[in-house]
C-alpha cells in the first residue's frame, strides 16, 4: 500500500460556498405537494419532493435539509416510521420534523409524533401563513447553525496550522543551533588538527633519513622500540586523517546557511548524516549507499541535510537489533529520486496516512516528538518535490523523496 501526498496547491484552503438550504416535502398525494410548494414559493430555499416514506429517507441521505414537512398518513411506511428511521441514523438525526396531520388525530398520535422526533405539528388543512413562518424560522436557524459550524471549522483549522507552524519553528531553530554548534566545534578542531597533521608529515619525512643513517648503529635492544615507534606514527597518521574526514562531514552537515540555496553533493550530505548518526548505527545496522548521476543538485543544502537526517534517524529507530538501511539516489528524467529503505518494523497500513502530521508519533515520551517527518515533508514541499512511503510485503519501510534537479525560485 502506498500513501503519497502531493504538496498542497493552496495553503489556506478554499472555503466551500454555502449551498442554499433545502426543505423536504413528504406527502403521498401529489396535490398536497403542489399546494405546499405554492405556499412556500419565494422563500430562499430549495424545495425537494418525496411521495413516499422510502423516497423521503433516500432524499435525507442524499443531502442536508433545514426542515422536513412530513405527512403522517401515507400508505406503506407512515410518517411516524419515517421519523423513527430518520432519528435512528446519526447523519439524519438532526433534521427537524414538522408533522402534517389531520385535525381529528387523537392526542395519543400527537404524543407518538413527538416521541418519534417531531418538533411541531401542523393540522390539515394547513394555514399557509403558519407554514410559511415556521419554515422560515427553520431556514434561519439552519443558516445560523451552518455559519457557526463554518467559523468553528475555520478557527480549528487556523489553530492547527498555527500549532504546527510554531512546532516547526521551534524544531528548525533547534536544528539551526545544532548546526551552529557543530560548525563551531568543527572549526575549533580544524586548526589544531591541521598543524598536528602537518607536523606529523614532517616527522614521518624526517624518520626516513634518520633510519637510513642509523640502521646499523641501533643496538638490538633499541631496534624493537624503533619499529614500534614507526608503526605508532603510522597509526597516528590514520587516526588524524579519520578526524579530518569527520570534521569535513560535520561541516557539510552543519551548513548554517539552512535556508540558502546552493549546490549540494547528495552523497556528501548522506555521508555527513551517517557520521552524525554514527553511534546509533554502529555495528548493529549495515548501511549500504549507491549514488548515480548527477552527483549534485541545486537546492537548499542545509534543509536537505535535515530532511535526510530525519529519514535515516527514523529507520534507525525502526530497527530493533540488527538490520539494514539502504540509501540510493539518482536522477530519473528531470527529478532526483532519493530512497531510504530499511529492514525495520514497517508501518501499519492504518497509520501510514498520519505519519506526516505534526506531533504524530508512536514513540514514547522523550524518544519521539512526531515532528521529524512533518519537517521533512515541508522541506520537500519547499523544494517543489514529493515524498511517499511504501511498506513492501517483505517488510521494512521505504521512503521515496523526489526533488527537482533545480529547486524552484527561493
Ligand atoms: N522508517 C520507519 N519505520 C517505521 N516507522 C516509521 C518510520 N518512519 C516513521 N515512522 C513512524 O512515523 C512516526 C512519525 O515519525 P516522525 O515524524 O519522524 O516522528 P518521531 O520519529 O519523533 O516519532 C514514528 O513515530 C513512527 O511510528
Ligand atoms: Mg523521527
Amino acid at each position: 500500500m502506498t500513501t503519497s501526498r502531493a504538496p498542497r496547491a493552496d495553503a489556506g484552503g478554499t472555503a466551500s460556498a454555502t449551498p442554499r438550504p433545502a426543505v423536504l416535502l413528504v406527502d403521498d398525494v401529489e396535490a398536497n405537494l403542489v399546494a405546499l410548494e405554492a405556499v412556500l414559493s419565494g422563500l430562499d430555499c430549495e424545495l425537494v419532493r418525496a411521495q413516499s416514506g422510502n423516497e423521503a429517507l433516500r432524499q435525507l441521505l442524499r443531502r442536508e435539509f433545514a426542515v422536513m414537512l412530513l405527512d403522517v398518513q401515507m400508505p406503506g411506511m407512515d410518517g411516524y416510521e419515517v421519523a423513527r428511521h430518520a432519528h435512528g441514523n446519526p447523519s439524519t438525526r438532526n433534521v427537524p420534523i414538522l408533522f402534517l396531520t389531520a385535525t381529528n388525530d387523537s392526542h395519543h398520535n400527537v404524543t407518538r409524533g413527538y416521541d418519534s422526533g417531531a418538533v411541531d405539528f401542523l393540522f390539515k388543512p394547513v394555514d399557509s401563513t403558519a407554514v410559511r413562518s415556521k419554515v422560515r424560522i427553520f431556514l434561519e436557524l439552519y443558516v445560523a447553525r451552518r455559519q457557526i459550524t463554518d467559523s468553528k471549522q475555520a478557527l480549528e483549522q487556523a489553530y492547527e496550522t498555527l500549532q504546527a507552524t510554531q512546532a516547526q519553528l521551534v524544531q528548525s531553530a533547534k536544528m539551526a543551533s545544532l548546526g551552529e554548534l557543530v560548525a563551531g566545534i568543527a572549526h575549533e578542531i580544524n586548526n589544531p588538527l591541521a598543524f598536528a597533521l602537518s607536523h606529523l608529515d614532517t616527522v614521518l619525512r624526517c624518520v626516513v633519513p634518520i633510519e637510513a643513517a642509523s640502521d646499523l648503529l641501533l643496538s638490538d635492544g633499541a631496534r624493537p622500540h624503533w619499529s614500534k615507534m614507526k608503526s605508532r606514527l603510522g597509526e597516528m597518521h590514520l587516526g588524524l586523517n579519520r578526524i579530518r574526514d569527520l570534521v569535513v562531514k560535520l561541516r557539510t552537515f552543519s551548513r548554517v546557511d539552512g535556508d540558502e540555496r546552493g549546490v549540494a553533493n547528495v552523497k556528501e550530505c548522506v555521508d555527513s548524516v551517517l557520521t552524525i548518526l554514527g553511534n546509533r548505527l554502529r555495528d548493529r545496522i549495515e548501511v549500504e549507499c549507491e549514488f548515480g548521476e548527477p552527483a549534485t543538485i541545486e537546492c537548499f543544502p542545509g534543509l536537505l541535510n535535515q530532511a535526510i537526517m530525519n529519514l535515516v534517524a527514523n529507520s534507525t529507530d525502526a530497527i530493533e537489533g540488527e538490520g539494514r538501511i539502504r540509501v540510493t539516489g539518482r536522477a530519473v528524467e528531470d527529478r532526483y529520486v532519493l530512497i531510504v529503505a530499511d529492514s525495520g518494523a514497517g508501518i501499519p497500513a492504518e497509520l501510514r496516512q498520519r505519519i506526516f502530521e505534526p506531533f504524530f508519533t508512536t514513540k514514547s515520551v522523550g524518544h519521539g516528538t512526531g515532528l521529524g517527518l512533518s519537517i521533512t515533508y515541508s522541506i520537500v514541499t519547499k523544494h517543489g518535490g514529493t515524498i511517499r512511503v511504501d511498506c513492501p510485503p517483505e517488510g521494512g519501510t521505504t521512503m521515496t523523496m523526489t526533488l527537482p534537479l533545480v529547486a524552484p525560485g527561493s
